[in-house]
């Protein structure tokens, strides 16, 4: 693998590769000292041109468990605000000597024209670009969807080597927006799950129809028809919204949200996942994110992990000779 772009293009035999190596990378976070030499003498620019809690940090934290040598550049506050150019920002990069190259863009498929470009040597890996593609949280996703669900008798982990094959997942929200329901979808049915989208009409991606995906819009009938393994909740995000997509958060919240009353409608096996930031109170409430079905918290550990291996793979030994792309 030379960049970690999307999933859509992702291999099954690759995705496996990656949560494989985060299940060996899990195991050594659990010793005393958790640092590995692996990257050392490595460097890891952190670009990110939209904010970020979870991401940015869980990367920082991946990179410096292995050793590297770790940059974090935020837009807000560097020479972008003066006009800089990605290219003229990414010949920069160069100059210092990135190995690897993490970028969060508003622009859907700038990490593709920054991997593409011949403007840097370094693997790109997609933070989150537009409402494109978030391929390490789909990852992590499918990470704790495995470690839940594949446990041995005594409670050890068994999800090496397994796929998601039959696991039917439930994706409710602000889909249209959503980087991380597409990631999820295209990983997912890679790995054999079912996936449902449900949301209002107007909360649909433009083209869903089209993809393998059962698309409803009546949250109580998902739940009742798909029996989910797992039901993911997504943030509505006002913040790419520049019109009324439903009428008022309150009726959001009774329809598409997940409230004590839909969490207790649940069936008993049920995981109850969002990638973060939650609105508390729109999409999901308190006693759903802060319940013992959630893996809210769990997911943001698992990033470490899957970061972690995704930063391994693309970045130890030699790139020079490697041409292939996300593959
Ligand atoms: N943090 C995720 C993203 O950046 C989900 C969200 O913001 O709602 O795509
Ligand atoms: N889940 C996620 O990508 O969170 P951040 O936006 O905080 O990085």
């Amino acid at each position: 693998m030379r960049h970690l772009l999307d999933t859509r293009t992702l291999a099954k035999d690759n995705a496996l590769l990656i949560l494989d190596t985060a299940v060996d990378m899990a195991a050594t976070q659990q010793r005393e000292v958790k640092k590995l030499p692996t990257l050392r003498g490595k460097t890891v620019v952190n670009l990110f041109y939209e904010d970020s809690t979870r991401t940015r940090i869980s990367f920082e934290a991946a990179a410096k468990r292995l050793s590297a040598d770790v940059i974090n550049f935020s837009a807000k506050g560097s020479s972008v605000s003066k006009g800089e150019s990605l290219k003229d920002t990414a010949q920069t990069l160069q100059a210092i000597g990135a190995d690897g190259v993490v970028i969060r863009h508003p622009a859907s498929g700038a990490p593709e024209r920054l991997a593409r470009s011949g403007w840097i040597d370094a693997g790109v890996l997609n933070a989150g670009d537009g409402t494109h593609e978030h391929p390490t949280q789909a990852l992590l996703d499918a990470f704790t969807m495995r470690r839940r669900l594949f446990t041995n008798a005594d409670g050890s982990d068994a999800s090496r080597g397994r796929d998601l094959d039959g696991i039917s997942v439930v994706i409710v929200g602000d889909l249209a927006h959503s980087r991380v329901a597409r990631s999820n979808l295209w990983l997912l049915t890679a790995l054999g799950a079912n996936v449902t989208f449900v949301a209002p009409e107007t909360l649909q991606p433009y083209g869903a129809r089209d993809w393998p995906v059962t698309v409803r819009h009546d949250l109580d009938e998902a739940i009742a028809k798909d029996q989910p393994d797992v039901v993911m909740m997504l943030r509505i995000q006002s913040e790419r919204m520049h019109a009324a997509y439903f009428p008022n958060e309150r009726e959001y919240s009774r329809h598409w949200g997940l409230g004590d009353a839909r969490l207790g409608a649940l069936p008993e096996r049920t995981l109850v996942m969002h990638p973060g930031p939650m609105n508390r109170g729109l999409e999901i409430s308190s006693a759903a994110a802060d319940s013992p079905r959630s893996t809210v918290l769990e997911q943001v550990a698992n990033g470490v992990s899957v970061r972690m291996a995704s930063l391994y793979l693309l970045l130890s030994g030699e790139r020079a000779s490697e041409r292939s792309s996300n593959d």
